[in-house]
């Protein structure tokens, strides 16, 4: 098997640091695009970079493109693709289309045509064999096809990171509106964040950025736990997939980071420490029940360092937006000299609240709107 085309589902807004990173991560022809990343990579590199990357949310390969015009063109070309690479015998297989301005606008029937593409390319005896799985979605072993058709171009990818790759296992308890584990590493990595900085995290919620930054600083790559379905394809390498994670395993290394989260919430910050330990970094942070008006410079603490946080706002979250990024301001102009800050804001009137200059911005969807992290 030679090179694969791949794609990377990124969150919307992170699509040049994913770029960064699977550059990083040896990928090939890394183009950047609205929505994630497209690139080429070989079977170990695709077993990299779903195992090690911090940002994306997904790895898909492009099995093929073609224009089709109807339902039985659609098949016989999805028909010529080499299912019995990727589809064993006892997994189920799911199908997912999005159709946009084209002659095939019926995603249900689309969905049919390759799903019977699928079963009659693998000589597959009934419905249930292929289409007919295509709601059992709590099955390890799923296959997942996705079929994107625009302007008549057909798109079929096969999804090869399983649950979101965000989903790194250690969130318990995700308290209030919690960001995901890619959006703050994405954040952390943004800010050049190193271990020799000491991180501090206020109203933490349940621990992700300082979990990620632990994670960061003992080179743990995030994949380790994960349940990947290429691991049931009749094409799998077995050896190689064991050579990348023990590659991986042999990277980490304890680390002499001082990340020091607080919250308000006693209840929120039990659960961050539960996070923490199950992510096996609970001795790594220290936590403090703190009120942020409160924060200052811990005692140990000499060189300046990063604060990084993701305040209340919006509708899951009903505070006094307003003075808490005031409060957030002044406490970091007045008691954090020399230090830098990453904050995400909701919209202007926070951003001028919190009244701090801003060095760099960037914009990402969180939570289903955009917001600004801005680095002051
Ligand atoms: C949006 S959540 C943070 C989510 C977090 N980034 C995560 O991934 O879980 C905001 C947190 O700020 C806490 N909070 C609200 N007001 C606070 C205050 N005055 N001092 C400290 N923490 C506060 C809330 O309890 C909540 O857990």
């Amino acid at each position: 098997m030679g090179n694969l085309s791949c794609y990377a589902v990124v969150v919307p807004g992170l699509e040049t640091m994913a770029g960064d990173e699977l550059n990083e991560l040896a990928a090939h022809d890394v183009k950047v695009e609205e929505g994630g990343v497209s690139f080429t990579t070989t079977m170990d590199g695709l077993f990299r970079i779903n195992l090690r990357s911090r940002i994306v949310t997904r790895v898909l390969i492009r099995l093929a493109s073609f224009r089709a015009m109807s339902f039985p063109e659609l098949y016989n070309k999805s028909r010529k693709v080499a299912w019995e690479h990727y589809i064993g015998s006892q997994v189920s297989v799911s199908v997912r289309a999005s159709c946009k301005t084209s002659k095939l606008m019926h995603s249900g029937r689309a969905e049919q045509a390759v799903s019977d593409a699928v079963r009659d390319r693998l000589g597959m005896q009934s419905q249930k064999d292929a289409a007919g799985a295509i709601d059992a979605h709590n099955m390890d072993n799923e296959q997942q096809i996705l079929l994107r058709i625009e302007n008549n171009q057909c798109t079929i990818s096969l999804d090869t990171s399983g649950e979101r790759l965000d989903r790194r296992g250690y969130r318990l308890h995700s308290g209030k509106a919690p960001v995901r584990e890619t959006i703050a590493a994405a954040i952390l990595s943004w800010m050049e964040w190193g271990v020799d900085e000491p991180l501090l995290s206020p109203m933490c919620g349940s621990g992700t950025f300082a979990i990620e930054a632990a994670w960061m600083a003992e080179k743990r790559a995030p994949g380790l736990n994960h349940a990947f379905p290429f691991i049931h394809w009749p094409i799998f390498k077995q050896k190689r997939w064991h050579r990348a994670v023990d590659k991986a395993r042999a990277m980490q290394s304890s680390s002499p980071a001082r990340i020091i989260a607080s919250e308000l919430d006693a209840g929120i910050l039990k659960q961050a420490r539960e996070n923490a330990a199950l992510a096996g970094v609970g001795d790594v942070i220290s936590f403090e029940q703190l009120d942020v008006c409160r924060l200052t410079v811990p005692e140990n603490i000499s060189a300046p360092g990063l604060i990084v946080c993701n305040p209340p706002y919006g509708d899951r979250v009903k505070v006094d937006v307003k003075s808490l990024y005031k409060t957030l301001g002044a406490v970091f102009s007045q008691q954090f000299p020399g230090w830098r800050m990453a904050v995400m804001v909701p919209d202007q009137i926070c951003e001028n609240a919190l009244g701090l200059k801003v060095k760099k911005r960037f914009k990402i969807k969180h939570g289903g709107r955009w917001v600004h992290v801005l680095h002051v």
